[in-house]
């Protein structure tokens, strides 16, 4: 983000002094340039994601939010993205293990949370997208999720006199197409930054960041068995694994689905373990209701097969102590200041 700010500002002073210099630009002086502040968290790294090529303004934002929000991306205009992401569930699907989308159609897997975006290298379960701004697209066109073309989604939101302002305020005039549209939506998404939670309390020394012995100790048995694949500070590494989830009749193949390579079998983008308490059912299938039985698949129901992560071959047994002190530390890694952020919220 740093060199994101950086440009902006070499391109601010830049089309300043041009400005001065010969006749203002309506479209420049139309565009609602307050910058909106991404910060990075401590000791995070940069992201992967830093809106280089995207204005970063408030009204971009503001754009970008009501069309997550706006069922007219849709088919039947009855579902939004934020019907399957849903912000009181850090923007998953709570209760539901697959998606659901236009006529109650059934998808195949479980809609991620959407947090901390900018860091992630690529999208979906099996990274079949790489890029964030082009990722709006699937849904949209998805048969069993919003089932809808753009053409027809610019004609629905070129009759509404709202949305042509707010083009106008976010990209300098009232021209509505797909790529402002996908802009907008990587906007909104990319400050969707959840990093409040009890331990980045404590890894900031701050107030609310006192941990208790039991989450200290679950803290040590997270870094032992969990924390190769669900890395600090985001909580995943973003690579693919085989956590050996028994195969189901979906027999979803992950990776290989993309790659069609034989050792990517059964590979899935290491999720983040940030505000479980928000997003059950978990698994890219929605497949456990809860952490108990997540931790049950660890300790005793790993699927042997050859793209099985060596280290997960015998499971991860814990006592019932090291079990309550683990749930106790995972339970720190929830923000609440996230999902009531009224920043995020569906707008009036
Ligand atoms: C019908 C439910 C549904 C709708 C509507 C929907 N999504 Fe999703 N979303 C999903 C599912 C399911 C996945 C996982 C897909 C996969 O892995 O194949 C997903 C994945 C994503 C991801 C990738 C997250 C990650 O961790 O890789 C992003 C970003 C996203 N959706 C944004 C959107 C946006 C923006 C819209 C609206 C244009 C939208 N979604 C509409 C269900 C939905
Ligand atoms: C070898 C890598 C690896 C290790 C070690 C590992 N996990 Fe996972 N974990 C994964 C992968 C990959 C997934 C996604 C699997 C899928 O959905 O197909 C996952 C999924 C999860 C989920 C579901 C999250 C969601 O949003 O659906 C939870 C919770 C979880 N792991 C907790 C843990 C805990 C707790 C530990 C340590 C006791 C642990 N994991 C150890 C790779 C690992």
């Amino acid at each position: 983000m740093k060199k994101g700010i950086i440009i902006a500002a070499i391109l601010s002073i830049a089309s300043a002094s041009l400005f001065t210099a010969c006749k203002p630009d309506p479209d420049f002086d139309a565009v609602k340039t307050e910058e909106l502040s991404f910060k990075i968290p401590q000791g995070w790294p940069i992201p992967y994601y830093q809106f280089e090529n995207n204005k970063v303004s408030q009204a971009n934002f503001e754009l970008g939010r009501k069309l997550f929000f706006d069922t007219r991306l849709s088919k039947d205009n009855t579902i939004s993205c934020g019907s399957c992401h849903q912000a009181f569930s850090a923007f998953a699907q709570l209760d539901h293990a697959v998606s659901h989308g236009v006529q109650d159609k059934l998808g195949t897997r479980n809609s991620p949370a959407l947090f901390n975006l900018n860091w992630h290298t690529s999208f979906f379960w099996d990274g079949g997208v790489n890029h964030i701004e082009s990722q709006p697209i699937n849904p949209i066109q998805n048969p069993v999720e919003m089932d809808e073309n753009l053409g027809n989604i610019i004609t629905k939101l070129s009759a509404d006199n709202t949305y042509k302002q707010m083009f106008t305020s976010a990209w300098g005039n009232d021209t509505i197409n797909s790529q402002r549209i996908f802009k907008s939506l990587a906007m909104f998404m990319g400050m969707l930054v959840s990093s409040n939670s009890k331990y980045d309390k404590y890894k900031r020394g701050e107030a609310g960041g006192n941990m208790t012995a039991e989450e200290l100790s679950g803290y040590e048995i997270y870094k032992a068995k969990c924390s190769s694949c669900h890395t600090e500070p985001l909580f995943s590494d973003f690579s693919y694994k085989n956590n050996g989830l028994p195969p189901t009749s979906v027999n979803d193949s992950g990776r290989a689905h993309i790659t069609r390579a034989a050792a990517d079998m059964y590979k899935f983008k290491v999720p983040s373990l940030r505000n479980l308490a928000y997003t059950m059912p978990f698994m890219h299938d929605g497949r456990f209701d809860n952490l108990d039985r997540v931790l049950d698949h660890y300790a005793g129901g790993i699927h042997q097969s050859p793209t099985l992560e060596p280290q997960l071959q015998n499971g991860i047994q814990l006592n019932s102590q090291q079990r309550s002190d683990l749930l106790a530390f995972l339970n720190t890694l929830n923000d609440e200041s996230f999902v009531k952020d009224s920043r995020f919220q569906q707008p009036k």
